[in-house]
């Protein structure tokens, strides 16, 4: 589902050089779980940008669901990554003065819908996450859980293949953390969505079906 061939990444400012991803080689399978571990500054969220095409490589290509990315032209990338691919952030990247349900609905805004279907998959989407209740609240009205649950309602509104998860429970207590893991371990169990998730947190990377590990921008194990 995704490949990834001789990745590098340098980021360069005024005097300082920085390798933060250093010739990595990867396949992920159609339906599989993949979790990425490793100290603070490795890469990881790099990686994770490069995949979802949010960010260029300085090197290497990226194919995903047999598409060669590198051939896409902005707009194509653009479409791509919106039929394709679901992130989910650490911070949850909400829009605050929208309410749940429009945060909810923004990917589908990219597509052919009518508003009555946006509603209708976005108000599914937030049952799935168990927030049926909270349609009309605003982001800073909920709790970090709560919040996380939005994001994740928002990444699968799209019924992506594919999601992307940098540290979707990072910013919770564990109790809440097993909740959006059981959520995502039941989109790729019952969907075969494919998941990449960057976590910190070693419990939550044992439930998952493979484990990568990062050092310095290269791939250790
Ligand atoms: N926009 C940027 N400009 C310059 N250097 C950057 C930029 N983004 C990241 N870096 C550097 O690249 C390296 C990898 O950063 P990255 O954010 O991928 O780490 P990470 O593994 O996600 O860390 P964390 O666990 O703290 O989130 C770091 O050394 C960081 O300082
Ligand atoms: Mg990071």
């Amino acid at each position: 589902m995704i490949r990834l061939q001789n990745i590098a990444k340098v980021y360069r400012t005024t005097n300082i050089e920085t390798l933060a991803l250093n010739n990595i080689s990867m396949d992920i399978a159609k339906g599989e779980f993949l979790s990425v571990m490793g100290p603070s500054g490795c890469g990881k969220s790099t990686l994770l940008n490069i995949m979802g095409l949010l960010d260029d490589p300085s090197k290497g290509s990226i194919q995903i669901a047999n598409q060669e990315t590198g051939s896409l032209n902005d707009k194509q990338l653009a479409k791509f990554r919106n039929q394709k691919l679901g992130f989910i952030f650490q911070s949850y990247h909400l829009i605050n003065d929208l309410q749940v349900l429009d945060n909810v609905e923004l990917p589908l805004l990219y597509r052919d819908t009518t508003a009555r279907e946006r509603k209708k998959l976005a108000s599914e989407a937030l049952e799935k996450v168990g927030l049926s209740n909270r349609m009309k609240h605003f982001p800073t009205q909920l709790s970090g859980g709560q919040r996380q649950r939005v994001a994740i309602a928002r990444a699968i509104v799209g019924r992506p293949e594919i999601i992307l998860a940098d540290e979707p429970t990072g910013n919770l207590d564990s109790a809440m953390g097993n909740e959006i893991m059981d959520i995502l371990i039941n989109l790729n169990q019952k969907e075969g969505t494919t998941i990449v998730m960057v976590t910190h947190d070693e419990n939550m990377a044992r439930k998952t079906h493979r484990l990568v590990r990062l050092f310095d921008g290269s791939q250790v194990s």
